[in-house]
């Protein structure tokens, strides 16, 4: 079935279908009211190509590096909790998919299957570990060696998360529904480790306390030889803050809409994070990409990669792994056209060629 479906729309249709409504919006889900999760989207639009025609684009290449490993196309999965909801290998599925392609995948906090599980299920994949650094650093330790040894080869330790948001989605009749935890049985596995007898789904959220400061990424480099990217960074002022603490890397990322209602879209966030960050360290991207044009601004803008959030979920819940990959596959040739037509063949070229993208107020307001 996955692979007759050419269109991440329709894949997002098939999964909408197929999964339950309280699973779909737990997917679907963002900040009360939604409105981040739709701007994501829909501030691509305003984001407009001005090509650079008749030159020799028969062969492109789009490899990069994502932290030091080497992908064959800038496009990789994010943490996203919970993948058992759509499949029921859950993340194993996902990192066979992106094994399959040579692209890297981060793991969940919150997944549901452990780290050890999709490190035997999927050796070659390359994996990130996700990490939210939260008081108790005994139960962290543990999580970052399991991490280490278990042949990932970075963490995304993401900000945004002080506490967690509020969500909720409303379907298309018109229903309402607030999301509770489930057990996040990756971390639960520390979670025991430590605390025999505590309730993981309890302890995670009274953990989660709003009170990890900048301090808590500077733990985290000194515990680990593994690169760190800070994952949740929006403005010049944050970037400057990272780059003071030496992370390895930023993913311009507002959590897909589902933390702060109200913030700017992320590609409208993405120019001023690239130029405070100037080359000092990898920019990666995410945030309600949804086609390979968008990708291909992402990239324009400054990004070195960017990660898919929703779209493999819902690949996931339409063909486990095959699903997965198509999505990965669809977005990957939408992309690759989207560089040809544009007459760039580099994704250096992409990013260096003066103007390729521009906002389109830019270019409205000198005519
Ligand atoms: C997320 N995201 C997320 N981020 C993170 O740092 N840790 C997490 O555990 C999760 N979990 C999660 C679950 C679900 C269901 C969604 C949709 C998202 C955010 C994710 O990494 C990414 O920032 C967004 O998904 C990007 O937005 P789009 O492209 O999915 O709209």
């Amino acid at each position: 079935m996955a692979d007759q479906i050419n269109f991440i729309e329709d894949f997002e249709k098939l999964a909408k279908r197929k999964m339950s409504p309280y699973n779909w919006g737990y997917y679907a889900a963002g900040a009360v009211g939604e409105d981040t999760v739709r701007e994501n989207c829909e501030a691509f639009r305003r984001w407009r190509f001005r090509p650079k025609l008749l030159r020799n684009v028969s062969k492109v290449d789009i490899s990069t590096t994502v932290l030091g490993s080497k992908i064959p196309f800038p496009i990789c999965i994010g943490p996203v909790a919970y993948h058992g909801l759509a499949s029921i290998e859950g993340e194993v599925a996902t990192a066979k998919a992106a094994e399959s392609l040579g692209v890297g995948m981060g793991m969940s906090i919150y997944s549901h299957r452990t780290m050890e599980e999709v490190a035997q299920e999927a050796p070659n994949c390359i994996r990130w570990c996700h990490i939210q650094v939260v008081e108790n650093r005994n139960m962290m330790k543990h999580y970052v060696r399991r991490a280490e040894k278990a042949g990932f080869s970075g963490f995304i330790a993401t900000i945004d998360q002080a506490v967690f948001g509020k969500r909720h989605h409303t379907t298309d009749d018109g229903e309402t529904y607030e999301f509770s935890y489930q057990e996040p049985r990756n971390i639960a596995e520390s979670i025991k480790h430590w605390k025999p007898n505590m309730n993981t789904v309890e302890a995670f959220l009274s953990y989660t306390n709003g009170s990890s400061e900048w301090e808590s990424i500077d733990w985290l480099k000194s515990i680990t030889n593994l690169p760190v990217l800070v994952k949740g960074i929006l403005t010049e002022e944050m970037a400057s803050e990272a780059l003071e603490h030496n992370v390895d890397g930023i993913l311009v990322s507002n959590h897909g809409g589902r933390q702060l209602g109200g913030t700017f879209s992320t590609i409208d966030s993405l120019p001023e994070v690239v130029k405070t960050v100037n080359g000092r360290c990898d920019v990666y991207f995410d945030g309600g990409i949804r086609k390979g044009t968008d990708i291909a601004k992402a990239i324009a803008l400054g990004a070195k990669a960017v990660f898919i959030g929703r779209p493999v979920l819902w690949g996931l819940a339409c063909g486990g792994e095959n699903g997965a990959r198509k999505v990965l596959e669809i977005l990957r040739d939408e992309f690759t056209l989207a560089m040809q037509l544009l007459g760039v063949k580099t994704l250096q070229e992409l990013q260096t060629t003066p103007n390729l993208v521009v906002h389109e107020t830019r270019i409205l307001s000198k005519f």
